[in-house]
């Protein structure tokens, strides 16, 4: 297995792209079983999950394909065409690589009247229950089964009616789950208490562009009319906005500057004021956002929240950064139940960190020092990056295909910024 080798003490400095991002793409790829037209989708990220998931569709029988991408670019082009679907199962030996196969559940349903997922099971963050997404389902009117590890989702014959569906919990995947097949729906359908994150915006411009009735876009409050079908669109994926907090937090641990090409202060506003609050200096300029260390960092405390609050897929960033605040910040994590396995690698690096239950205090210290870690999940192992290129000495990040899953091309990056940085294979 590849691992990344840092030597940490190098200011970044520099401009660099922010790729399009993951938790859209992974929303708007599935969107190509609502039609029979070809769906193009631009600037998506060259990902591990984005080849898992154009894999699943293959599975489907749906054609898909990249254009005009030259080794060295960032983001590709891909054409995807569901002229005949030839099969409605979710496998599980693709499903457990990827658990967002299962946003292929309401547009397969919608579609074809029937789908069939194995179901995604738990991961390293939490156990990522999937109730909500069928009580919505169930909703809309479909009838949920459950057998040997798959859930099936069946459409009444006439298909399905729509219905009215408040959620007990903000849930981003359920109402994407939700809003793929309510336009398809016969009559109009209400979601509250819906997720309002910059993805499920996406996704409501790409439905709207394919012929989708949706009203009350970026609120928690949607009504979807149903529509016979929807037709083809080319859509260019918004830029990652955690992508983006993630380097703005690489370059200020370092006490250096970095450009986000592309990224929009409007997605990442929690995200921008912790920085603030932190001491750095974030700045909307023509194209993107500017980002730099202004002296000592400052602690902050937050709690992680739905959109617009800060992201839970930002804390363990955010918390590297904060092992070299001057003072104890406190931070909690509110949407998983175990999103703290950045700390004992983060210690061992010479961070003070102290878990309670759901809230982590980090001391700050002065330095932190090189060390073999071990990556977790997605965030987890950025975290684990971030601090190596501050701290003095060698860092070794282990089990990278965390790591290549949610970042494009991470080293080249770091690189562009002035970080030694290099990947090497084997274990
Ligand atoms: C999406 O996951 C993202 N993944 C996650 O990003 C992100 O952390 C999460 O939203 C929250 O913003 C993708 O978009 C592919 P949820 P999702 O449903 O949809 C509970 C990353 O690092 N819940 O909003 O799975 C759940 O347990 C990944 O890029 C239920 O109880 O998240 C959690 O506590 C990690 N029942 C909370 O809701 C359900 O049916 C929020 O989960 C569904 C969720």
């Amino acid at each position: 297995m590849d691992k990344i080798v840092i030597e940490g003490g190098k200011r970044l400095s520099g401009t660099i792209p922010v790729s399009g991002a993951k938790n859209a793409a992974l929303t708007l790829l599935p969107c190509a079983l609502l039609t029979e037209e070809p769906l193009t989708l631009r600037n998506l990220p060259r990902l591990a999950d984005i080849d898992g998931f154009q894999h699943l569709m293959n599975q489907f029988g749906i054609s898909t394909a990249i254009a005009g991408s030259r080794p060295e670019d960032f983001g590709r082009v891909m054409t995807l065409q569901a002229t005949r679907i030839t099969s409605t199962v979710a496998p599980y030996d693709l499903v457990r690589k990827m658990r967002a196969s299962i946003l292929v559940l309401g547009p397969m349903l919608a579609r074809m009247g029937e789908a069939t997922v194995s179901l995604p099971g738990g991961c390293a963050i939490g156990n990522r229950p999937i109730d909500l997404h069928l009580k919505v389902l169930e909703a809309l009117g479909a009838q949920i089964e459950m057998a040997a590890g798959y859930v099936k989702a069946v459409a009444p014959d006439g298909g399905l009616p729509g219905g009215r569906f408040s959620f007990p919990v903000v849930s981003v995947g359920a109402t994407e789950n939700a809003l793929m097949t309510a336009v398809l729906c016969n009559g109009t359908s209400h979601l509250h208490n819906a997720a309002r994150e910059p993805e499920i915006v996406d996704l409501c411009n790409l439905l709207v562009a394919m012929g989708g009735q949706i009203e009350g876009i970026g609120t928690s409050d949607l009504t979807i009319h149903g529509v016979p079908r929807l037709h083809g669109a080319t859509y260019m994926v918004m830029p990652d906005r955690i992508e983006a907090g993630s380097y703005a937090c690489a370059a200020a641990i370092t006490g250096g500057d970095v450009m986000l090409k592309g990224a929009r202060i409007e997605d990442m506003e929690a995200t921008v004021q912790a920085l603030r609050d932190a001491g750095v200096l974030v700045e909307e300029r023509p194209g993107g956002l500017y980002v730099a260390a202004e002296g000592k960092l400052r602690p902050v405390t937050l709690s992680t929240a739905p959109f617009p609050g800060f992201a839970t897929d930002m804390q363990a960033q955010l918390m590297a950064l904060l092992c070299k605040a001057e003072g104890s910040s406190v931070l909690t994590e509110t949407i998983f139940e175990n999103r703290y396995m950045h700390v004992p690698e983060l210690n061992r690096m010479g961070a003070r960190i102290e878990t309670k239950g759901r809230t982590a205090i980090v001391h700050g210290v002065d330095k932190m020092h090189g060390a073999e870690v071990m990556a977790t999940d997605l965030r987890a192992s950025m975290s684990l990056v971030i601090a190596g290129l501050a701290a003095e000495g060698e860092t070794r990040v282990h089990r990278l295909y965390h790591l290549d899953r949610g970042y494009e091309r991470l080293e080249e990056k770091l690189a562009l910024l002035g970080a030694q940085i290099e990947r090497i294979g084997g274990d």
